[in-house]
């Protein structure tokens, strides 16, 4: 059996980094209102620079605690799991965008699971996982992301429970 705990200690740097935009964001959205081919927006107002920068900065900081205590490659796997994370949730919403999904209106798997499958294509070559521990991490990941916004929609940080 894989450790559970184990990959949950290195899969948090992803989770904190998706997490924390909501209440760190706001301000000027990451596309500056710029307009892809189709005239839609690129990204849309729910991506902005503030939610970008302090994602990546939140998840890196866990990442940089757990190397202290755990090795040195946390601070690697923790830096490439938090840029993973903001960059696959950007292209999350790209796809929402192109797609004609409003901003803030859910697509289901993409928004729960899509950070995670680009936070581990960037982070997978420095920090190797079985592929039984990749499926429960998928799994795992689903059943927290539903939880955590419900929890977050019921404490008022989130207008919408997804
Ligand atoms: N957020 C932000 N900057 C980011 C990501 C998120 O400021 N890079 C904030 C925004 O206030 C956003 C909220 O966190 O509304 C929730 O994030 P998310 O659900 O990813 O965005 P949505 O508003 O649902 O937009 P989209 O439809 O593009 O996913
Ligand atoms: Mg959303």
């Amino acid at each position: 059996m894989f450790d559970i705990l184990k990959l949950l200690i290195y899969i948090l740097p992803a989770y904190v980094a998706n997490a924390t935009p909501v209440v760190l964001g706001g301000g000027p959205p990451i596309d500056l209102g710029f307009h892809w081919l189709d005239k839609k927006r690129l990204y849309g107002d729910g991506k902005t620079i503030r939610g970008f920068i302090g994602g990546f900065l939140a998840g890196f900081l866990v990442g940089a605690i757990e190397s202290i205590f755990l090795g040195e490659i946390y601070l690697f796997s923790g830096l490439l799991l938090s840029f993973g994370t903001m960059f696959g949730d950007l292209l999350g919403s790209f796809i929402k965008r192109r797609l004609d999904i409003p901003r803030g209106q859910p697509m289901f798997i993409l928004d729960q699971l899509f950070f995670l499958l680009v936070a581990l294509i960037f982070t997978l070559p420095v920090y190797p996982l079985e592929l039984i521990e990749i499926a429960a991490l998928f799994v795992i990941t689903g059943f927290l992301h539903v939880l955590f916004n419900v929890l977050a929609n019921k404490l008022g940080l989130k207008s919408v429970p997804w």
